[in-house]
């Protein structure tokens, strides 16, 4: 029998990194996840296989440690990494910016150095809309100019991004593909995976499904005095589940040596924005469930409105998100509704 192609995914018990898990193992990948648990649990395996009848590798460890890499690396024949491990919360970046220089830094640097090391060939690097502040004109293409960071978070991603860059440049036997998501959000739809918001969710989706089930007394929407169409916020919601399947066809491409270029970046959108509001209302259309909000003050930092053009990504990767935002929204509540069933939330 042929022998599976092994993928490295790092912090693959977390949100995106286990539907990708998912999506790899369905796509016939064999799966190492890396990941220290520290936004994560292992009951995430348990999902991760109830979907695939697989139980991918797990090794409980820190990327940030060279000796845990090594060892990875010896042990498994390791052909591509997809590299989700990383602190994420904006807020927390702000407090605790040297947390998130070396947990997002370190760990990139490390995969990087080892990779030609053990002949891994292929890096996917987790980037984020957020590398274009606010633009100057929407929706973005890849093109568009990368703003100054609002928060060490959005740093590390520009600085990544370079790293990454000047690694390749420098004729590192690798070549890496650059996705930048917009914001994800949903769940797998058999709700067995999903997102695990640590305490009081900052991001609209948790904590708007959190309110929809009585969690949260009401939904602050954090202003409706924006230059836009209904005020507030307009952003570009992407189900997780299409992000998940954007990075099977990524690192695939770098396995089979079939890049065009050494270092690729593509934006990782649907093409629409949505307004906060909108989003609000297509999510009592989808469930049928009211969610309590009230117009409060801008929240600092927002960006007013980002949205991508995905035409790169369509064209070149063949890729699509096209799972309707209904749908999306049902998954989100579905997975809330699992939560409180498991007595998780
Ligand atoms: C979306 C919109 C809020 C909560 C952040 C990161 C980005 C990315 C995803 C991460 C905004 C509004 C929110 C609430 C609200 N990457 N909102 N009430 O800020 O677009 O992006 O997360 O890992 O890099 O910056 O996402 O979900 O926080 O906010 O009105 O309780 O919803 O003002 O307009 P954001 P978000």
């Amino acid at each position: 029998m042929k022998e599976k192609t092994k993928i490295l995914v790092t912090g693959g018990t977390g949100y995106i990194g286990s539907h990708t898990a998912v999506e790899l193992i369905n796509a016939g990948y064999d799966v190492v996840i890396i990941d220290n648990l520290s936004n994560s649990n292992r009951e995430v395996l348990d999902g991760i296989e109830a979907i695939t009848g697989v139980r991918p590798t797990f090794v409980e460890g820190d990327c940030t440690d060279m000796d845990t890499l090594r060892r990875l690396f010896s042990e498994h024949n390791i052909k591509g990494i997809i590299n989700f491990a990383a602190s994420k919360a904006v807020g927390e970046s702000i407090h605790k910016p040297l947390l998130y220089y070396r947990n997002n830094l370190v760990t990139l640097m490390n995969l990087l150095e080892l990779m030609p090391e053990f002949g891994v060939k292929g890096f996917v690097f987790s980037s984020s809309c957020t590398v274009y502040g606010e633009p100057d004109e929407n929706p973005v293409t890849e093109r568009s100019q990368r703003k100054e960071a609002t928060s060490p978070y959005g740093n590390t991603k520009r600085i990544s991004e370079d790293i990454i860059r000047d690694t390749v440049h420098s004729g590192a036997p690798i070549g890496a593909i650059i996705l930048r998501y917009f914001n994800p959000v949903g769940a797998h739809p058999s709700a067995l995976i999903g997102e695990l918001p640590n305490g009081v969710p900052q991001n609209l989706i948790p904590y708007l499904t959190q309110t929809a089930i009585g969690i949260r007394k009401e939904l602050s929407v954090f202003g409706n005095d924006y230059p836009t169409r209904d005020g507030s916020c307009i952003r570009d919601f992407i189900n997780v589940v299409d992000l998940a399947k954007a990075h099977v066809i990524a690192v695939q491409r770098l396995v089979e040596g079939k890049t065009a270029e050494p270092v690729e970046i593509f934006n990782l959108g649907t093409g629409d924005g949505v307004s906060v509001l909108e989003l609000i209302n297509t999510f009592e259309e989808a469930t049928g469930v009211k969610v309590p909000y009230r117009i409060t003050g801008r929240r600092e930092g927002d960006i007013i409105q980002v949205w991508a053009d995905p035409t790169r990504a369509n064209t070149v990767l063949g890729w699509k998100a096209d799972t309707p935002l209904t749908d999306t929204m049902r998954s989100a509540w579905k997975w809330q509704q699992h939560l409180r069933e498991k007595g998780i939330m």
